[in-house]
């Protein structure tokens, strides 16, 4: 029983059951970027993904990190007469190849969309059957990304070794292409992908279509709860819904494959900026990909100070790799003073020692909630250094850029003399090993081996942490 614990509590504090190497050398941090499905559905065309990657890089968010710029569905208008896709003439008129030369010219990564099935979920031509012409298709056209969906698959689903043949043949096509291509699958966690995601591909989405609510049930996203392997995983399923589901699969992700929570919200429908800031921080603890699901054209200053914030993007992009683990959730009955909802407490390893935590009000009022050392390092035994250490306590949104200089920098279409991070310059990796504070937040307050960790936190909203022991 003893041995048993130490090595469950190895396991989940060193990720080791997710972290084997990457299968193709891409995905050693998850993907960020952007992609169109969630404000633009099939409205695609040349000109918004241009003008998207210049804005993109003009406001500072691709020195952010956000580099992959990911087509979705609807770009084609069929196959050729000897079966090789087209690309739509009015949307692309001077074909995909333009785009992604565009793109690479300014340093972004092109990603494009293909389903494994007869056709795409809007009813374009789907991959199934045409991998590897298709995979030539993409790696001539100078794709760096395929997002590879599962709609229209004639059945071929319902046991794992079924969906994983369907996604392998994709795979193996794109390596025989001997272009590095990020792939991520899209096949909505179905025949449980996180057990077999990491063999052939970089990420995998692991549940239905994400909609801009908090906790809105909808009865189209049908397992409400901690059901990882909802047999329909449908659409319209909320951010609290998608999370739930994700909570025990980070066990199964690391290091060059990730569980894939769906494109960010934020600024997308009419989420708070409590909503958005609790989105993006659970997105960045899970190591779900950053891709950013807004109009970057209409973005508000406050949301654009969530996708901006550095010291939540060093979360994702942690050298470890680990995925964090939600140690209590609890249920809110409606007679209680703070509202009615459900409250969570989630904490992960970092590279260096640090710790995130993130304690998470999904009710509807703002609530007292603490913890405490036993619950954060709730892996440790007892007497380790971990529980009898003191621990500097980060708040990692205390330092936000302020709403003014997200105005101008939107207004003025350049990051000017504002202090954005800019990893291009400085990696994560390098800028949290030099101890860079612009990704550390800031300190306020500390935490010992006996104490309490008190704090308010909003509805609908999350107090985010990072732990560095005391000196
Ligand atoms: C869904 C997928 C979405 C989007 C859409 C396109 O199946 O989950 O993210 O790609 O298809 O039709």
């Amino acid at each position: 029983m003893f041995l048993l614990y130490l090595f469950s509590s190895f396991a989940a504090v060193s990720g080791v059951l997710g972290s084997s190497p990457s299968y193709n050398g891409l995905g050693l941090t998850p993907q960020m970027g952007w992609d169109n499905w969630n404000t633009f559905a099939c409205d695609v065309s040349e000109q918004l993904l241009l003008d998207t990657a210049d804005r993109i890089s003009d406001i500072g968010l691709k020195d952010l990190g956000y580099t992959y710029v990911i087509l979705d569905d609807c770009w084609s208008s069929g196959r050729s007469s000897n079966g090789t896709l087209v690309a739509d003439k009015e949307k692309f008129p001077n074909g995909m190849s333009h785009v992604a030369d565009h793109l690479h010219n300014n340093s972004f990564l092109f990603g494009m969309y293909s389903s494994a099935g007869e056709y795409t979920c809007a009813g374009y031509p789907g991959s199934l059957g045409h991998e590897e012409d298709d995979a030539d298709f993409f790696a001539s056209n100078g794709v760096d990304y395929l997002k590879y969906d599962n709609c229209y698959n004639k059945g071929q689903f319902g046991a794992p070794e079924t969906s994983y043949n369907r996604y392998k043949a994709m795979s193996d096509a794109l390596n025989k292409t001997g272009r590095p291509i990020f792939y991520s699958l899209c096949n909505w966690g179905q025949d449980l992908t996180f057990y077999w995601g990491s063999d052939i591909a970089n990420s995998w989405r692991m549940s239905g279509d994400i909609y801009p609510e908090f906790t809105r049930p909808d009865s189209r996203c049908p397992c409400d709860g901690d059901q990882f392997d909802c047999a329909y995983a449908g659409f319209h399923c909320s951010i609290m819904n998608i999370l739930n589901k994700a909570a025990p699969m980070g066990q199964n992700a690391g290091i060059g494959g990730w569980n894939d929570l769906d494109n960010l919200e934020v600024g997308v429908g009419n989420l708070t900026d409590d909503e958005e800031k609790a989105h993006f921080s659970m997105w960045a603890m899970v190591k779900s990909p950053l891709i950013i699901g807004a109009d970057v054209n209409q973005l508000k200053a406050s949301s654009y100070s969530i996708y901006s914030q550095a010291s939540i993007i060093a979360i994702n992009q942690d050298p470890k790799g680990v995925p964090a683990t939600r140690v209590w959730r609890h249920q809110v009955p409606q007679t209680d003073k703070y509202g009615q909802g459900e409250i969570q407490f989630w904490s992960g390893p970092l590279d260096n020692g640090d710790q995130v935590i993130a304690l998470l009000n999904g009710g509807n009022k703002a609530r007292p909630m603490n913890t405490n050392l036993e619950e954060i390092f709730f892996d440790s035994y007892l007497g380790s250094e971990q529980l009898t250490s003191s621990w500097d306590i980060y708040d990692l949104w205390a330092n936000r850029v302020d709403n003014a200089t997200s105005s101008s920098i939107l207004t003025n279409n350049s990051v000017g003399n504002a202090t954005i991070y800019n990893a291009t310059a400085l990696s994560y990796k390098d800028g949290l090993a030099k101890n860079d504070t612009r990704l550390f937040g800031t300190k306020i307050g500390s935490i010992s081996p006996d104490g309490l960790l008190n704090t308010t936190v909003p509805a609908h909203g999350i107090a985010f942490y990072r732990l560095r022991r005391s000196s």
